[in-house]
């Protein structure tokens, strides 16, 4: 995990977030190629769940909603940890992560002082509309965005005039005030959900539910995740949140924590489309017209974290091996997760190189995301490639301005393939494959 954070760190995936003034815990920044990698993971989730299906459609709604619907959907009432504080170091624990000392007592584990009664905590920001802050200016920033599909159930129907079984999918920023923030980007205050409300016929929900599971499995493995640390995890009675009847969790083996939740397909049921029929004094409802019915679709949500998956990924795609003697890093990234696509590099920094190295590269950055690169040695820069996953190298040498070819280097492989400059965005697009966003 060390070496993950400090690769991130080093090599701008991911920063502190105001780390100049001591950075604040739970919050994150995402670096040049930090935000490159985690819009590769959106684009590749929206075009899984929205574009290549035909049942599915997108929205984006806003983070602050009415505060009426999060005590519709029960988060002001249950969206809670308990939670124990240290009266010496004032240090604040998760009661769940605390475990009796020999006496069977509970003491703060970092001074060992006394602690407070168990209480619980909500994890919903609260923040004030308008000039006065008082309860009735109270608002909440959104600790999912589930809810924000639920009360567009209405406006998505009637605008796109689907039937069941349709879904609703949505990508944005969500917060909790988790008590325990931690594990680099696993656990965050401030984090990036995506979510979708599939609505079925109730009666089919229980397969369709089957069925997402098993999709969303093969999503994972879609990205190239390593099978063996995937797993999946029914939820026990206990541990079900208060609107689903069934839970399943996908569940990746981190360094840091073993087998630890990615995603959470749950079966909401009807629950939240009827606690707002009855907060909100609206029908939500879908007319059947086979049974001439008005019913209250169940509801199937496949909910993953952008950043865990953004962890993820990157963990299972770390590889160290011996070259020749030497320690080479790599991210074996999927061409279409990769931050940088090509990098162009010649040979060396030398004026008669540098002229069609820059020609090369001009013909290339419209058309992928690349880097240019021509310090240091050439060995160097294919190890910082490697580094943050880039899959191909296009290398311009002193042959080059005879032949009027170069070389494409391949990550894994380490091969190498000489082109002419003229085939050399055909053999690209060809290597990094037809849907990779180039
Ligand atoms: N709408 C259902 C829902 O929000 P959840 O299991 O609480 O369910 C879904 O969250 C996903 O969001 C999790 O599987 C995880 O990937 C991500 N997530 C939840 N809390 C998070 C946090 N504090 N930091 C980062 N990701 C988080």
């Amino acid at each position: 995990m060390e070496t993950i954070v400090s690769l991130c760190k080093r090599r701008g995936f991911v920063f502190q977030s105001s780390e100049i003034y001591g950075g604040i815990g739970g919050f994150w920044d995402y670096g040049p190629l930090g935000v490159e990698l985690k819009n590769n993971i959106k684009r590749n989730w929206w075009k899984a769940m929205v574009q290549d299906r035909d049942d599915v459609v997108g929205i984006e709604t806003s983070i602050v909603m009415n505060p009426r619907v999060w005590e519709a959907s029960g988060h002001v009432q249950t969206f809670a940890d308990p939670m124990v504080d240290c009266k010496s170091c004032k240090h604040r624990f998760r009661t769940d992560d605390l475990k009796p000392n020999e006496q069977g007592e509970l003491r703060c584990p970092d001074c060992d002082g006394e602690l407070t009664e168990s209480r619980m905590f909500n994890l919903m920001f609260k923040s004030f509309v308008g000039p006065v802050a008082d309860d009735a200016s109270t608002v909440y920033l959104r600790p999912e965005t589930a809810q924000g599909m639920f009360v567009n159930f209405d406006n998505v129907l009637t605008t796109t005039r689907r039937k069941l079984p349709f879904g609703i999918a949505q990508i944005g920023r969500s917060f909790r005030n988790e008590i325990t923030p931690g594990n680099f980007i696993f656990r965050d205050l401030e984090f990036e959900q995506m979510e979708m409300e599939f609505f079925v016929m109730p009666g089919s929900d229980e397969e369709w539910h089957d069925r997402w599971i098993q999709d969303r499995l093969d999503w994972w493995l879609g990205l190239g995740v390593r099978k063996e640390m995937l797993r999946l995890r029914e939820h026990t009675k206990e541990e079900l949140s208060h609107y689903s009847k069934r839970t399943a969790d996908i569940e990746y083996d981190f360094p840091f924590a073993g087998f630890s939740e990615v995603e959470g397909i749950a079966n909401r049921t009807d629950f939240d489309l009827k606690q707002h029929e009855q907060f909100a004094g609206r029908t939500l409802r879908y007319f059947d017209e086979p049974s001439g019915e008005n019913i209250v679709p169940y509801v199937i949500e496949p909910a993953m974290g952008v950043d865990r998956c953004f962890l993820t990924v990157l963990i299972d795609s770390y590889v160290e091996e011996e070259v020749k003697g030497e320690k080479r890093v790599l991210l074996r990234l999927k061409p279409e997760l990769a931050p940088i696509k090509v990098a162009i590099l010649p040979l060396s920094r030398n004026e008669k190189l540098t002229p069609t190295a820059k020609q090369v590269w001009d013909t290339l950055r419209p058309r992928f995301m690349t880097q240019y690169d021509d310090a240091q040695s050439i060995g160097r820069r294919y190890r910082r490639q490697d580094e943050i996953g880039t899959p191909y190298c296009v290398t311009v040498d002193f042959e080059t301005l005879e032949d009027e070819a170069v070389t494409i280097r391949d990550r894994d492989a380490m091969t190498q393939e000489r082109v002419p400059i003229a085939n050399l965005v055909a053999a690209l697009r060809e290597k990094l494959g037809e849907h990779t966003i180039q």
